[in-house]
């Protein structure tokens, strides 16, 4: 939404001006699924799906949100008591990390804020994460915090992991804060180092979601989670990120089959991503598209994160794109949506053979999504808003 819509809305509602407006992207991950919180490799892109927060401080204690995606409704809390879950669930992210700022030991003033968003929810592109920069971006503007772009990934990670009870790593909250125009990001999850890999401008990024109702997603990420873990505290790893397959297959007659598989997808994966990395920068489409069904195979077979309507969105566009394009699942998994990285003329091919073969699979309308790598996290002041 344009920023003096927004304003204007923020001004209706609360009948003051907004300072300002924090805009956070969605994402897409090309590769490296489930390895961010084994310390591992991710090559994730900033999308141009945004939520916004138009926000004002306050003279009092109280924090005060809407969001435009929810007509009517409001949630309010007070920073001078303890911040606990309420009862709406998008303000439990705004809740989530003002209560991770707090216990940080950070000075914050209420806040009245509104919320925009178009980033596709349920379909494994971040909202949350997008929401959770958003606002500690906002937090950080309005009450002078001088966090860096790193701290506010981690702040919103610690609020999904602390006060939402999602174990996730760092990738969704990192390129959320760190996105650039038309790059993907290869980023090292042990020390959060990062480095901007431009994709070939000749090559589309689309997104299908399968709209399979995700369901247990939490439960079954965390456990995922459990499982790597342990598996490397049998391989006496400090994470997966140190084992290899030597290590792995020393140690397969300690590991349960699923620790074996987990471990096995995730050393794997790690792998791929830095060999995409690679064919990214040398715009080698066999390459990629290699990499990207051996990671689809491997999320199918080692992690179990697949659902048959991501598998038959991957094959659909597969066979559709034959060797002039790259697909897998993309995200947290259990539905959600797939990546193909093709060339533009050949967008319409994915768009005829969803629209031909998925519904007939699957009895479910797929949403087609042509994409490209956006920003990331900006804090725009009201002066910059009069203008836009
Ligand atoms: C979710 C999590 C991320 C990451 C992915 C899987 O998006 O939030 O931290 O683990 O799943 O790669």
């Amino acid at each position: 939404m344009k920023l003096a819509i927004l304003a204007q809305k923020f001004e209706d509602l609360f009948t003051t001006r907004p300072e300002g407006v924090a805009s956070a992207p969605g994402r897409v991950n090309l590769i490296g699924e489930f390895t961010d919180y084994n310390n591992g490799f991710v090559l994730p892109s900033a999308l141009e799906f945004f939520n916004q927060i138009a926000f004002k401080t306050r003279n009092d204690d109280k924090v005060l949100v809407y969001s435009l995606q929810y007509p009517g409704q409001c949630d309010e809390f007070s920073l001078s008591e303890d911040i606990v879950q309420g009862d709406s669930q998008w303000g439990n992210y705004i809740r989530a990390v003002a209560f991770v700022l707090k216990a940080r030991g950070k000075t914050l003033t209420g806040m009245d804020m509104l919320i925009e968003s178009n980033v596709p929810q349920g379909a494994g592109l971040s909202s949350s994460a997008a929401l959770e920069v958003a606002v500690a971006g906002a937090f950080n503007k309005a009450c002078a915090l001088g966090l860096t772009l790193e701290e506010i990934a981690v702040i919103g990670q610690q609020a999904e992991n602390d006060f939402m009870h999602c174990q996730c790593g760092i990738m969704d909250q990192l390129i959320s804060a760190k996105g650039q125009q038309g790059q993907a990001l290869l980023i090292d999850c042990q020390d959060l180092s990062s480095e901007s890999i431009q994709i070939p401008t000749d090559l589309t990024l689309v997104i299908v979601n399968s709209n399979y109702p995700r369901k247990l997603v939490d439960s079954e990420y965390n456990q995922r989670r459990l499982d790597c873990e342990s598996a490397a505290k049998k391989m006496a790893a400090a994470t997966l990120r140190d084992a290899t397959m030597e290590t792995l297959h020393q140690a397969k007659a300690i590991l349960t089959e699923n620790e074996y598989k987990r471990a096995h997808h995730v050393i794997s994966e790690n792998a791929r991503v830095l060999e995409a990395t690679q064919a990214l920068k040398h715009n080698d489409m066999n390459a990629l598209r290699q990499l990207m069904a051996a990671s689809h195979s491997s999320l199918k077979h080692d992690f179990e994160v697949t659902v048959p309507a991501t598998d038959g969105l991957v094959e659909i566009c597969q066979k559709a794109l034959g060797d002039r394009g790259a697909v897998r699942m993309t995200g947290g998994g259990f539905g959600g949506a797939i990546v193909c990285l093709c060339r533009s003329e050949d967008v319409a091919k994915i768009q005829s053979a969803v629209t031909e073969q998925y519904f007939e699979r699957f009895n479910l309308q797929a949403s087609i999504f042509v994409c490209k790598a956006g920003g990331g996290l900006q804090v725009s002041p009201l002066t910059d808003l009069v203008d836009a």
